[in-house]
């Protein structure tokens, strides 16, 4: 289950109806699905093969042309300038859609007049964000997440950065209730 953050506003929402209409009403898609139907640490092909249905519905409905499992943790080898690539604001020319399998993240996202929106997912949790969306990513402590992807064209995932620096105004740490809030700024 996603736990949202708000730290403008102060809110914190970990109920699935609140976290689906927050998102909703900033344009993100959120579900929370079941995650019996294979083990956590199966091969990439036996997961999609187990969740081929949903694979394909999700296609039909975002015109996807492919899915796969990304599979992340402490010893991928560069890991850190993979996570440098994603961890400030930018935007894709397609939908960035993705199912957790394991592991956590954190998406902020950036709505055009609207606050800055923290979305901590976690095994369960189908987040879609469309296209042109302001957003960054990070993982979490333990480094961790294994999740599967739909793409309309990879080509297409590329970010394409804003350079607003707003991102450095928001600690990248996962929400729940160690959440430090908005970075305090310094004139180090
Ligand atoms: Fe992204």
């Amino acid at each position: 289950m996603a736990t949202v953050s708000i730290p403008s506003k102060g809110i914190v929402l970990d109920q699935e109806r609140e976290v689906t209409s927050a998102l909703a009403a900033i344009g993100i898609d959120y579900e929370c699905w079941s995650l019996d139907r294979v083990g956590v640490d199966a091969d990439a092909d036996a997961v999609l093969t187990a969740y081929a249905a949903e694979i394909d519905a999700m296609k039909a409905q975002g015109g996807y042309t492919t899915a796969d499992v990304i599979d992340v943790n402490p010893e991928t080898p560069g890991l850190d300038a993979m996570l440098a690539k994603f961890s400030t604001e930018h935007t894709h020319d397609e939908d960035e859609v993705r199912f957790i399998i394991a592991g956590r993240g954190i998406f902020h996202i950036h709505p055009l007049g609207g606050d800055v929106t923290a979305i901590e997912v976690e095994a369960g949790d189908m987040i879609r964000v469309p296209r042109g969306t302001r957003h960054w990513f990070d993982l979490c402590s333990d480094r961790r997440i294994r999740a599967i992807r739909w793409f309309q064209d990879k080509s297409g995932w590329t970010p394409h950065y804003t350079h607003s620096g707003i991102d450095s105004n928001f600690e990248p740490l996962c929400l729940g209730p160690a959440y430090l809030g908005p970075r305090v700024q310094t004139s180090l």
